[in-house]
């Protein structure tokens, strides 16, 4: 498939999910600008891309630094020509929001919003002029299945996540009529490397039982989502959160 040949996507945080969301853009034509806090991660999965004959760029990215995201558009724009796709992705650890509402310390709340939110506005305010000015584009935001599920722990992660959907939702409004789609991709549990070394076989295994598919979520079903959205097999989805969970949690 070459339905993302000339189209040129920035995805802001490696790791599980972004790594494989920049193998399947790229393995459909894309050149993608791959950045991470942990530079290593984001150059080795961009080095595996160019090795198989793909276009990658991976790169220093830290979403919560407005001069770091600035740079890598600018790598979109000098070495690939423009941007088409922009996928805010990455989540700072935040061990300590592991607790209810009277838990929580005020300061660990803060900066699990703060991080989430102020990162994913930060990438919209400078991904969207390049795309504007190219006529339009696909920005997608990674949020979690704790935005519609109630959880007794994790208020910071799950505040944080609904409030990227009503960002997405704003920039598919105000920009829609400028060929801007943007979507958010609302993950259940995605098991990967750094997944599996923190979680028990037996919580894995209920897990798997709780999806209707009789199979636990991997990176690759969140990267098939995105390749569409990103694609013009997506042009009339807008303003969506689309769930990608096995059918553990469906909502109207
Ligand atoms: N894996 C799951 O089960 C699951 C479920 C729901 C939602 N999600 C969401 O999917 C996204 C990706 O998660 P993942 O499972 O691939 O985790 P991951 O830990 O493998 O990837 C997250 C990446 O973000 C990077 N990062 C941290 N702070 C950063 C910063 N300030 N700037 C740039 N990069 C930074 C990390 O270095 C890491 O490589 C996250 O937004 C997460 O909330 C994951």
């Amino acid at each position: 498939m070459d339905r993302l040949k000339d189209k040129v996507i920035l995805i802001a945080g490696a790791g599980g999910i972004g790594n494989a969301c920049a193998k399947r853009l790229a393995s459909e034509g894309a050149a993608v600008v791959l950045g991470d806090i942990e530079a290593d991660v984001a150059r080795t999965c961009a080095d595996q891309i160019t090795q198989a004959g793909g276009k990658a760029v991976g790169l220093e990215l830290d979403g919560s630094e407005e001069e770091s995201i600035a740079s890598a558009v600018e790598t979109a724009l000098s070495k690939f020509g423009g941007l088409d796709g922009l996928h805010a992705n990455f989540l700072q650890p935040n061990e300590g929001d592991t607790l209810d509402v009277l838990g929580i310390p005020m300061a660990e709340w803060e900066e699990v919003t703060r991080g989430q939110q102020r990162g994913y506005v930060l990438c919209s305010r400078l991904g969207l002029p390049p795309m504007l000015e190219r006529g339009g584009g696909s920005i997608i935001y990674t949020v979690s299945d704790a935005v519609y599920m109630a959880e007794p722990v994790r208020v910071g992660y799950a505040m944080a996540k609904a409030a990227i959907t009503a960002l997405m939702r704003h920039v598919a409004k105000r920009f829609g009529h400028e060929g801007i789609r943007a979507n958010a991709i609302a993950p259940g549990l995605i098991v990967h490397d750094k997944v599996e070394a923190m979680m028990p076989p037996e919580f894995l295994e209920a897990s798997r039982l709780a999806t209707v598919t009789g199979r636990l979520g991997r990176p690759e079903d969140i990267a098939g989502v995105a390749a569409m959205l990103m694609s013009e097999d997506g042009r009339h989805v807008t303003g969506q959160v689309m769930s990608v969970n096995g059918g553990t949690m469906m909502r109207a």
